[in-house]
């Protein structure tokens, strides 16, 4: 049989100390992607060191950019020697974010291809958003069992697109096409997310001409090129999340270092009407949280930013099983995103679900058993319920995790978290 590595938790005490938050994954994806639209030199910062950012890199590497690290958390990137416009089907499938490539390609070349070989459904992904944007730029889309392809003879031209949903890679992907397109393009109900914001600013130190990142409009004036740059990618919102909540959770008292507040206003506040205390340092970019009796149940909707985020919603379903009541949550943004309710149930947990909504009751204490990641937040739901629980914890499949959090034992040990990764037959 196949070695496998799971983490074992002994569950235990309060989590006490500081953690530093690394580069939110979900700028750093976007932004490397980004790179392939100039031919000059960017130096990258604050790049995480995680599995999906690992797998954007080998799609650089594979379309012919130059990428190597230069520091722990920085990389030079050359796109100058780009020399093919087709992502493989095998990198777009392990990670779903690498099809935020396809508006640069798009908008430096003129064509951007993926294809499986044997034929893998791609076209069921939901990405009708994404080709609604590239076809209004005048793009032609191509989409069957065997490629997504999307190519234009002439020049994109610039043109108002409405996205039915604020999507974010929808909006990442317009707003990239359109940055080397002729004229003016205006995306209306765009994404919010301060993802998007990071994108825009980093577009704009290229050269790219964007205004309203941020709101629900955004109007990018095409440019004929862009520069070389160096960026900083913006702190995880979601990792400072998980470890605030994790730090509640185990009545515990953390220090959050390099964490924007403002990006996480919906998990502070929900976190102050449950009883946590938490205080905010905002020129030095930290918080501070802490709790020392069973937090207040409360209600919560997923929704787009500045709404409550969904990439939060598992984990705040882990600490809402050990509240004092009964708490409910409505996932209204992804289908299917309660894959980790049968796992928390397995520790002890009593959460009951309806279609997008689950009904969670507190129970005392959660147990330890063997629990498997279902997905990436997922994933981090079961750390902190594992470090609350009494007794041990193993979750396997805990590739998911990796794919999110950088460092994740290194962190959570730091804390005082008994938590170690182990290979097992
Ligand atoms: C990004 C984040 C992800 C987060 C999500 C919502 C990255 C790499 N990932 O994912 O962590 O959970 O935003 O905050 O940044 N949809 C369509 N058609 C489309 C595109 C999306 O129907 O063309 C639907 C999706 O199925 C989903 C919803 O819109 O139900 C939200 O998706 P979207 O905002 O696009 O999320 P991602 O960019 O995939």
């Amino acid at each position: 049989m196949d070695k496998k590595e799971i983490l074992l938790i002994n569950g235990g005490g309060p989590l006490r100390g500081e953690v530093i938050i690394s580069g939110a994954k979900n700028s750093a994806l976007p932004i490397l992607a980004a790179c392939v639209l100039g031919t000059e030199e960017i130096i990258l910062d604050g790049v995480p060191d995680l599995k999906d950012v690992e797998i954007m890199i080998e799609v650089l590497r594979h379309l012919g950019s130059k990428v190597e690290y230069i520091g722990d958390e920085s990389l030079r990137i050359d796109s100058s020697g780009i020399n093919t416009c087709e992502t493989p089907f095998e990198l777009m499938d392990k990670m779903r974010a690498s099809f935020v490539v396809m508006g640069p390609l798009l908008s430096r070349f003129k064509e951007a291809h993926t294809k499986a070989p044997g034929g893998c459904n791609i076209g069921a992904r939901p990405i009708d958003l994404h080709l609604k944007g590239f076809e209004a730029l005048g793009a032609k889309a191509l989409v069957n069992d065997e490629a997504i392809s999307i190519t234009t003879d002439g020049e994109l031209i610039g043109n108002e697109i409405y996205l039915d949903f604020p999507s974010v890679g929808a909006t990442q992907n317009i707003m990239m096409a359109a940055t080397l397109a002729k004229g003016e393009t205006i995306i209306e109900n765009a994404a919010k997310e301060p993802e998007i914001v990071d994108l825009a600013s980093f577009l704009s130190k290229m050269g790219a001409k964007i205004k309203g990142a941020g709101t629900s409009t955004i109007v990018v004036d095409g440019v004929e090129k862009l520069t070389g740059t160096r960026h900083t990618i913006i702190p995880d919102r979601i990792e400072a999340a998980s470890y605030m909540l994790a730090a509640v959770m185990t009545k515990g008292d953390v220090t959050i270092k390099n964490v924007i507040g403002s990006h996480i206003r919906p998990v502070i506040a929900k976190l102050i009407e449950m009883g946590a205390s938490v205080e905010e340092i905002e020129e030095e970019d930290i918080i501070k949280v802490s709790a020392n009796q069973k937090l207040k149940p409360t209600n919560i909707q997923t929704l787009p930013y500045p709404g409550f985020p969904t990439d939060a919603q598992a984990q705040f379903m882990a600490l809402m099983t050990v509240c004092d009541g009964e708490s409910k949550i409505q996932e209204t943004v992804f289908e299917n995103r309660f894959m980790h309710v049968e796992q928390l149930n397995k520790m002890g947990a009593a959460i009951a679900t309806s279609g997008n909504r689950a009904t969670i009751v507190g129970v005392d204490k959660l147990h330890g058993a063997d629990v498997k990641a279902t997905d990436l937040r997922a994933g981090a739901a079961l750390v902190m319920a594992g470090l609350t629980a009494s007794g041990q914890t193993r979750i396997s499949d805990i590739y998911h995790i990796d794919r999110g959090y950088s460092k994740l034992v290194e962190k959570f040990t730091k804390l005082g978290g008994d938590i170690k990764r182990v290979t097992i037959d």
